[in-house]
């Protein structure tokens, strides 16, 4: 029970890595405001997004949620003056890699401009401390694996998306260095899949997943034909692309830490001040034909897959060195790939349609 009550803004809560973060937000003793705007989320019954409303259900706690986007500075002003917020954790973003590519504005308004709206309102009502929702695609093509959090970051992104990564990560930066009153921790996450173990709570892609895991998964449940595995002449031990893929339970405790840390709670005596990223990982790296393998076991189902084309901007390998968030935070990763494939299965054949009631 280490949050004390503390109020924690979290922005884009309803989403996937949001929601996950926020059951445990509430196991720990935190209370938790949301800010989302349901871009990427169905609406529930009542006046919550869907997975809030189980969220909810799950940890028998209430959550305050503002339907505003963050592109909206006055909405936002008044979330912080209705709300004596101590912390932010900023999950709000647009993530679709392919997407930015076409529509590169808008994902720089949302993601960049929307995080400097959140910041100046930060600043303006005193609240310094911010936990920065960053990826390992700010790392783009690895020089070497596994990747440590001093890697370059920026050099190699090539779409929209990974740039809003890297630019945020930026911004944060040049903030601490004109106020080093800022407590900022950036979490670089490697492949987030899996579920809430309950399976009340899971990833709920719009239309197609371009993401491996939910794909695997529309497959094993009959929603799509067949697995496109995108290259299988990549220099790795059975020629398909290798990734981190983390359970999405541990990602969310990294979070958990990282607050700990910004706030002086639970191990951590001191508010930690500074700016700081952290790898979310578990260190090992699985193939996708080790995916499928897998969540072959976990399911019980025939996976049809077949070999095709790379992907662009893919890269062949990527993986984490997890001692920073190790020694620092004291996190680790601790479920493995079958945990991964079962909880993801449990959530998909018990919510064939997401969180929407029939076929979307
Ligand atoms: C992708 C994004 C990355 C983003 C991350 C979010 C791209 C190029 N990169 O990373 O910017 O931060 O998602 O989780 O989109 N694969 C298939 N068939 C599929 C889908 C994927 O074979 O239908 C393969 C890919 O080639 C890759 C692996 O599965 O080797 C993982 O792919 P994916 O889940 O899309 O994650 P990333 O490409 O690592």
């Amino acid at each position: 029970m280490t949050g004390h009550g503390k109020l924690i803004l979290v922005t884009g809560g309803a989403g996937y890595v949001g929601s996950h973060t926020i059951v445990l937000l509430l196991t720990e003793n935190y209370q938790v405001v949301v800010v989302d705007n349901l871009s990427n989320s169905v609406k529930g019954n009542g006046n919550l997004p869907e997975s809030l409303e189980r969220v909810q259900a799950l940890t028998g706690c209430n959550v305050k949620y503002y339907d505003c986007s963050l592109e909206d500075k006055e909405a936002l002003k008044r979330v912080f003056s209705e709300n004596k917020i101590d912390a932010v954790i900023h999950f709000a973003a647009l993530k679709a890699v392919g997407e930015s590519c076409l529509i590169p504005l808008t994902y720089y308004r949302n993601n960049v401009g929307g995080s400097v709206n959140l910041l100046e309102v930060m600043k303006d009502f005193g609240v310094k401390k911010i936990v920065f929702s960053s990826s390992a695609t700010v790392y783009g093509d690895p020089q070497y694996l596994p990747i440590k959090e001093d890697h370059p970051t920026g050099q190699g992104c090539t779409n929209p998306y990974g740039k809003t990564k890297f630019f945020v990560e930026e911004i944060l930066k040049d903030l601490w260095k004109s106020d080093q009153e800022w407590g900022i921790i950036l979490l670089r996450y490697f492949n987030p899949v899996g579920a809430h173990h309950s399976g009340l709570i899971g990833e709920d892609p719009l239309g197609i997943p371009n993401n491996l895991m939910p794909y695997i998964a529309q497959v094993a449940i009959g929603k799509r034909e067949c697995l496109n595995v995108f290259g299988s002449d990549y220099e790795t031990s059975d020629g398909t692309g290798v990734r981190d893929y983390i359970h999405i339970e541990d990602l969310a405790s990294g979070h958990l830490s990282a607050l700990g840390k910004l706030l002086g709670v639970g191990t951590t005596p001191q508010c930690y001040k500074g700016w700081r990223a952290y790898n979310l990982g578990t260190g090992e790296g699985h193939s996708v034909l080790e995916v499928i393998s897998a969540f072959e076991k976990a399911s019980q189902k025939t996976i049809k897959y077949k070999l095709v084309e790379r992907r662009l901007g893919d890269v062949p390998a990527s993986y984490a060195d997890a001692t920073r968030a190790r020694e620092e935070l004291e996190w680790t990763a601790k479920k493995n790939l079958l945990d991964m494939c079962s909880d993801m299965w449990r959530w998909q054949s018990k919510n064939p349609c997401g969180f929407h009631q029939e076929s979307k």
